[in-house]
């Protein structure tokens, strides 16, 4: 396989919200790609409920990430694969935190390449301090009044104790 002389990534998620963990994943990207485009999905395979909606997730990827021009923060639609192939980008990443992501990651990457052989996927570790975190512990912790600001950041810390202040929303789901 050629490579080419740009390599433009994808990092696709939920980013419900985005945690330092994911922020941990794109940066590492950015050492194996040229451009990263981190895409929020409308669509998740293991769907719940939101705690903020897709134009607040693309807003706080837009904040965290504003000091990195090589990084473009969107929102799809529609199948991950033919959101790769239209934004030019061959290579998707996903991060890996542990044995208990495997099987669910290996699942879509290979449901993934049924659909598409020509995209590559690659899995990246998080620092081993991010290992644990995921966006829903993040919301639960935040939603139940815990101290989130060692795991998000500061524009992420204030839209979660702005959505779960004096306690609202620490009976959703
Ligand atoms: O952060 P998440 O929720 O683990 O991300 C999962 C995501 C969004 C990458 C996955 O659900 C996805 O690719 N959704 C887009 C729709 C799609 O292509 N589904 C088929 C996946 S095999």
């Amino acid at each position: 396989m050629n490579r080419p002389e740009s390599v433009t990534a994808l990092y696709p998620g939920s980013f419900d919200p985005v945690t330092l963990g994911h922020e941990d994943i794109a940066r590492r990207t950015l050492r194996v790609a040229d451009r990263l485009i981190v895409a929020v999905a409308e669509t998740a395979t293991q769907a719940k409920r939101p705690a903020f909606s897709l134009e607040e997730r693309l807003a706080m990827l837009g904040e965290v990430f504003a000091d990195e021009p090589r990084i473009e923060c969107v929102s799809f639609s529609g199948l991950l694969v033919d959101f790769a192939k239209r934004s030019g980008a061959p290579l998707v990443v996903r991060g890996l935190r542990a044995v208990s992501d495997f099987e669910y990651e290996f699942q879509m990457a290979q449901m993934n390449r049924e659909l598409s052989p020509g995209i590559e996927f690659i899995f990246l570790t998080p620092d081993a301090q991010l290992s644990f975190l995921s966006a829903s512990i993040v919301r639960e912790v935040a939603r139940l009044g815990g101290d989130v600001s060692p795991f998000v950041s500061p524009p992420v810390l204030r839209r979660l104790n702005e959505r779960f202040r004096d306690g609202a929303g620490a009976q959703e789901s």
